[in-house]
């Protein structure tokens, strides 16, 4: 390469206070409430007037936005440059300062090395007709109007309860768990308000009762781990080699990990695969007809599933739980020029990529026929689950939850909502619909 042209084409040096502040009135539509009130349709509009790099304020603080596909290159690429022990210290601060989501480096890769067994597609797959078994009896369960979004969360939480880690958890505690996981995702985009929030007594309350029973349960697993269920004993073997004893406090929040990971985005994008689904009946009928030839007890691979597949990527394009990650500099690093000090506040707007429209034709319609046959998208535009070294460790669960539920439920029930829902979204624990509650009911199909 020719050194001189290189350092000609080299983009200037620039520093935040060169980007432009998008800070929409703040009567109504202030920063934090505009992003609550729509984050994906907020960072839209300020990447259409300043471009996919901008600055704005989210509790107090400010932030350098970046998004696009070389922006998903670049954090992914780099995941040591980010230090997840301040974004993500809510886990560490509740579950304890081993719990993998807010571990850095060498320590964040050995928890995961000994995490990933619990993940093993062969596993899961094994897995999948006692996971169909929970929901049909959870699903059957639902007489008159049911609420969907809790609907969602019981169906997913007793699916890996049940059937990965045999667990029949009782109703009051499914209730403690489902408040807990949301109360911390919640308290972690807080920022300095977080303290107070977790010490609100109705989540000190469920907080204690959860910790008591998984407390229980690493107890008796550690002291006869051929007691665990698999899914556990392959976390604990991962462990055993040489290395000292895993203390209570860990195993606990390995448990919690397992059994609760990704509760929230996963149980979202059922509900809003529900809602866009159940609203296509064209569509609702070749889902049926496929799931009808290949039933979920018969069914082996996603390959037989073409059509489930294609609407769970759709969804998760469309309606991705998590469109915005926070991170924080570790050390000064630099991007397209652009100076980040080591402790620098960066937002990571990941799913930008869904939304523009030389990738995805008609980025906001519902269109899972997309993914059929050989479409092609580049490789970094797909961004729901994250990347680099941070990934989603839970990808492979969820992405056999969501179409065994879809599998179980479309041939056997129609859902007739009770209101047709906006289909607009907000900022929840997870990416959610706009209505607060969401009711429906199911009717079985002759
Ligand atoms: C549709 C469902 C899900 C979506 C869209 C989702 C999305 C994500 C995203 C975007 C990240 C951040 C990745 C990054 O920083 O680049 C993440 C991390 C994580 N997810 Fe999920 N997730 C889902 C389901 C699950 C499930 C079922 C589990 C089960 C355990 C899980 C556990 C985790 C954990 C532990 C991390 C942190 C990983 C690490 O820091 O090494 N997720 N997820």
């Amino acid at each position: 390469m020719n050194p001189a042209a290189s350092s000609a084409d080299a983009p200037p040096r620039r520093t935040f206070a060169d980007f432009p502040l998008y800070a929409p009135g703040p009567k109504y539509w202030g920063p934090t409430r505009g992003v609550q009130r729509d984050p994906i349709g907020y960072h839209l509009k300020a990447v259409s007037l300043h471009g996919p790099v901008y600055r704005t304020t989210y509790h107090g603080r400010e932030s350098l936005c970046i998004g696009g596909l070389e922006a998903n290159d670049f954090v992914w690429r780099n995941s040591a440059l980010w230090d997840y022990s301040v974004t993500r210290a809510s886990f560490q601060q509740e579950f304890g300062s081993d719990y993998l989501t807010g571990l850095n480096g060498e320590r964040h890769k050995d928890k995961r090395r000994r995490l990933n067994p619990a993940f093993r597609p062969e596993f899961l797959f094994a897995s999948a007709p006692r996971m169909c078994a929970t929901a049909r009896s959870e699903l059957a369960a639902a007489k008159g109007p049911v609420e969907l979004r809790q609907l969602c969360h019981r169906l997913l939480l007793n699916m890996t309860a049940h059937a990965l880690l045999g667990l029949d958890v009782p109703l009051p505690m499914q209730r403690a768990i489902i408040r807990v996981e949301r109360d911390l995702l919640l308290g972690g985009g807080r920022g300095p308000g977080r303290e107070a929030w977790f010490r609100r007594p109705v989540y000190t309350r469920a907080k204690a009762k959860v910790v008591d029973y998984l407390g229980q349960l690493a107890r008796t697993w550690a002291a006869d781990p051929a007691s665990a269920p698999e899914m556990f004993r392959a976390v604990l073997r991962e462990g055993a080699e040489g290395e000292p004893a895993l203390s209570e406090k860990e195993l606990l929040g390995d448990i919690y990990l397992l059994l609760t990971g990704g509760l929230n985005s996963t149980a979202n994008l059922v509900l809003w695969t529900l809602m866009y689904v159940y609203h296509r009946p064209d569509w609702l009928a070749q889902l049926r007809a496929e799931v009808e030839a290949v039933p979920p007890e018969r069914f082996t691979s996603m390959k037989e599933w073409p059509k489930i597949k294609a609407t769970v990527l759709e969804i998760e394009r469309l309606r991705p739980p998590t469109p915005i990650n926070t991170l924080v500099a570790a050390s000064d690093c630099e991007y397209k020029g652009i100076e980040i000090p080591k402790g620098s506040a960066l937002t990571h707007f990941l799913s930008l990529t869904h939304f523009l429209p030389e990738i995805y034709a008609e980025p906001h319609e519902f269109r899972p026929e997309r993914f059929l046959g050989d479409a092609a998208y580049p490789p970094k535009a797909h961004a729901a689950f994250g990347g680099g070294a941070h990934m989603c460790i839970g990808m492979p669960l969820a992405r056999l939850e969501v179409p065994l539920i879809l599998a179980t439920l479309l041939p056997r029930y129609d859902v007739e909502f009770r209101i047709r829902p906006s289909f607009a979204a907000r900022h929840g624990a997870a990416l959610t619909p706009r209505e607060r509650g969401l009711w429906a009911t199911l009717k079985e199909r002759s």
